[in-house]
This record gives structure tokens, C-alpha cells and sequence, in this order.
């Protein structure tokens, strides 16, 4: 490691909080599927920022719409309309097929919105008794970090050490249809999850299970909330991963690569049954529909549908996946995912091989210890994918069986 990247490292550990483990590299540059570390060494991005980087890094029209609008107006506050949100949203419902959508900034504020939609919704649709509202979640869920979200969570690490939790939520297992159906009762405001587990280590749904949910939701008069924060726009090979089932939840929660990379922007996408419930002073955010990120929003979303991203995703996921499956070594598990939201999974920890293929100049993240994660920008080029194939092959020959 060169003086200059031990100095940068060195910086963050001495003043930053250690609530993350990162790989030992200090990036400075990244365009499209690459990435440069401050010796100038060239790198795969295989984690696109946990998927926010679907576009790829600094997408000239996603950076063009910034730099348009830097210098002009970034920050009115919802205390008054500006030029740009009323178009961003009008792209975001008629992509997502909704009627209304809720700007907000980070995925969690996202998830968080969501929970307070579904539990009006309850309270003033349903007819839920004041405080009474329950939704449903899932084992091995990830929706952020915030206090609410990590009391749910059954992943240990998020949730030890932050308690009291927050009442009103009941796990069930993921892709267990009957499961949801008993616990369903009649202060159930809705059931929340990831049509594919991302952060679990790329857990897919069992055929026929989210249409099984639709048709449960719909009978109990339950509202089906999907968090497409990871999976959604284009990263699973579909607009949206629901798509893959053909069903479409109440509410969309997205994030991540609505940003292009560039600026936190999220959104709850709904109805007006439900997000016509919202009234002044219910909720808000002073950063969440400003000029800047409906600017930044409104050309993301343009990219993916322009580039045709999910279809491109499709295609040079499965021919991954298809190539990732002709790998053998013993500790290998499992290959498995959807489009470009793949992950391989080992009978040990991964975080050698990850140091290794950063080595070999490939930048991947390990999810839950024995599971590899791939997930290029969708912007990723045939030869990129295939020159990443030999890096994640060779290092898969060096490792220890
Ligand atoms: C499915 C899902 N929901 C919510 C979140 C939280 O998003 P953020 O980190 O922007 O708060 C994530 C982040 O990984 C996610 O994968």
C-alpha cells in the first residue's frame, strides 16, 4: 500500500465513527464500471455502491443535469414550489405506474415514510384502532438503519445495543406465502419486503410466491409495500423485481440509483388512496424534492429507461450467471441471482478472496461473511464483464481449497 492511501486511510480511521469494515483502498476517480485509487491503479466496481450506481460513475447526461442546475437553484424547501419537482415526479409516477410519489433522501427515510403511509392508511382507510396497526416483515430483512427499521431487523449486529424497539411489527420467513396469511389479522396495515433479499446475500423469491402475496394483500385489504431500494430500477434484469412475478405492489419504496450516483434521492411511489392521505405538517424533509435532486432524479430515471438498463441488464447478467456457474472449487456453494444482482456464496468467509480479487483489480463486498456479492453499474461493457470473468476466476483458482 503506497504512503498516499495508507495517509488517506489513516484520516478516516483516526476521526471517523468505525461503523463500517471497508476494503483497504482509497478511491479519487471513477467513470462508467471503473474505478481509480489514489496510486492511479484501475479497479472493477462490482458494488456499485450497494447498487446506487446502476447508471455507472458520473454518467455525462446524469452529470450534465447537475451541472446545469449548480449555480442556478439547489434548495428551496417544500415552503415553496421550484421548476423541477413537478417533473421529476410526473416521470416517477408514470414509470412506476402510480399516481404519487413522496420525495425523500436516503433509502431508510424512504422505508420510514413507507411505515408511516401504510400505518394512516390503517388508522384512517382501514379503520385500525388508534395505535393498534401491525405490519408484517421479513426474516432476514435489510431496509436501513434507522431506530424503527434495525427493531425489526433479525440480523443481530443491526439490532443489538439499539433497543428499546419499536412496537407494531411481526416477522415472518421470506417466500412463506402461508406464513403471511396466519399472520395476518385484522389490524394488519401492510407487509413489507424486498422482492429480493439484497442484503441477506441475494435471496430470490420461490416461484409463485409474490403473486400468492398479491392475491393475500388484496383479499385481507393489506397493503403490499415493496422496497425496491436495491433491486429496482433495472438492477434485477426488470424495470422493477416485482416485475419478474408480473404483479404490482401498492407502494414502490426506491432509492439508491434514483440517485445516478449522485446525491441521495429517494421516494415512496403510491396511490392516492394512500399517499392522498398525507396533509400539511404530516410529514416532510427540508433536503427531499429540492431543485437539485429532482434535476439529478428525473435524468437518472431518464438513463435507465433511454439506455434500456433492466433489458441490458438481463442480458449480461444471465450470460454471467451462466459463466459464474461453470466455476467449481470446494468451498463454493451456490451461484445464484437475477440479472445483475448476483451473489456467490461459500462454505467460509469470503473477506480473503475479496482482498484478493481487489489484488487482481476487482472491487466486490461480502454480505454476511460466506456470500460474495456481484453487482456491476449496468452500464458494464461485454468486454468489461468478460475480462471481470477471468479476475473472479483466477482468484477462485488461487484460493486455498
Ligand atoms: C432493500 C434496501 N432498503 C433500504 C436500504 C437503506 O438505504 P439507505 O442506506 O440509503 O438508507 C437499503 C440499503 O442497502 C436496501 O438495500
Amino acid at each position: 500500500m503506497s504512503a498516499k492511501t495508507t495517509a488517506l486511510i489513516a484520516l478516516e480511521e483516526k476521526y471517523g465513527a468505525h461503523n463500517y469494515h471497508p476494503l483497504p483502498v482509497a478511491l479519487t476517480r471513477g467513470k462508467g464500471a471503473l474505478v481509480w485509487d489514489a496510486d492511479g491503479k484501475k479497479y472493477f466496481d462490482f458494488l456499485s455502491a450497494y447498487s446506487a450506481l446502476n447508471q455507472g460513475h458520473n454518467h455525462p447526461k446524469i452529470v450534465a443535469a447537475a451541472k446545469a442546475q449548480l449555480g442556478r437553484l439547489t434548495l428551496t424547501s417544500r415552503a415553496f414550489h421550484n421548476d423541477k419537482l413537478g417533473a421529476f415526479l410526473k416521470l416517477l409516477c408514470e414509470t412506476t405506474g402510480m399516481e404519487r410519489a413522496l420525495p425523500m433522501n436516503s433509502g431508510a427515510e424512504a422505508v420510514e415514510t413507507a411505515i408511516k403511509a401504510m400505518r394512516l392508511w390503517g388508522y384512517r382507510s382501514k379503520g385500525v384502532d388508534q395505535d393498534r396497526a401491525e405490519i408484517i416483515v421479513c426474516e432476514g430483512n435489510f431496509h436501513g438503519r434507522t431506530t424503527t427499521i434495525v427493531g425489526f431487523s433479525s440480523d443481530e449486529g443491526s439490532w443489538n445495543g439499539f433497543g428499546p424497539s419499536t412496537p407494531g411489527f411481526v416477522k415472518v420467513p421470506f417466500g412463506d406465502a402461508d406464513a403471511l396469511k396466519d399472520a395476518i389479522n385484522a389490524n394488519t396495515v401492510g407487509f413489507l419486503f424486498e422482492p429480493i433479499q439484497g442484503e441477506a446475500g441475494v435471496i430470490l423469491p420461490p416461484p409463485g410466491y409474490l403473486k400468492k402475496v398479491r392475491r393475500l394483500c388484496s383479499t385481507y385489504r393489506v397493503l403490499m409495500c415493496a422496497d425496491e431500494i436495491q433491486s429496482g430500477l433495472g438492477r434485477s434484469g426488470a424495470l422493477f423485481a416485482c416485475d419478474h412475478d408480473g404483479i404490482k405492489p401498492d407502494l414502490y419504496v426506491l432509492g439508491k440509483a434514483l440517485s445516478g450516483g449522485l446525491y441521495p434521492i429517494s421516494a415512496l411511489v403510491g396511490g392516492e388512496d394512500v399517499l392522498g392521505l398525507f396533509t400539511p405538517g404530516t410529514h416532510g424533509s427540508t433536503f427531499g424534492g429540492n431543485p437539485l435532486a429532482a434535476a439529478i432524479g428525473e435524468a437518472a430515471l431518464r438513463v435507465i429507461l433511454s439506455e434500456k438498463l433492466p433489458a441490458r441488464s438481463a442480458r449480461l447478467g444471465a450470460l454471467f450467471l451462466s459463466r459464474l456457474k461453470t466455476l467449481r472449487h470446494p468451498k463454493l456453494k451456490e451461484v445464484r441471482g437475477r440479472g445483475l444482482m448476483l451473489a456467490m456464496e461459500f462454505t467460509e468467509p469470503v473477506r480473503p478472496l475479496v482482498l484478493d480479487l481487489m489484488k487482481r483489480g476487482l472491487l466486490a463486498k461480502d454480505t454476511h461473511e460466506n456470500t460474495l456479492r456481484l453487482a456491476p453499474p449496468l452500464v458494464i461493457s461485454e468486454s468489461q464483464l468478460a475480462a471481470a470473468f477471468r479476475v473472479i476466476s483466477a482468484a477462485l483458482a488461487a484460493l486455498p481449497e
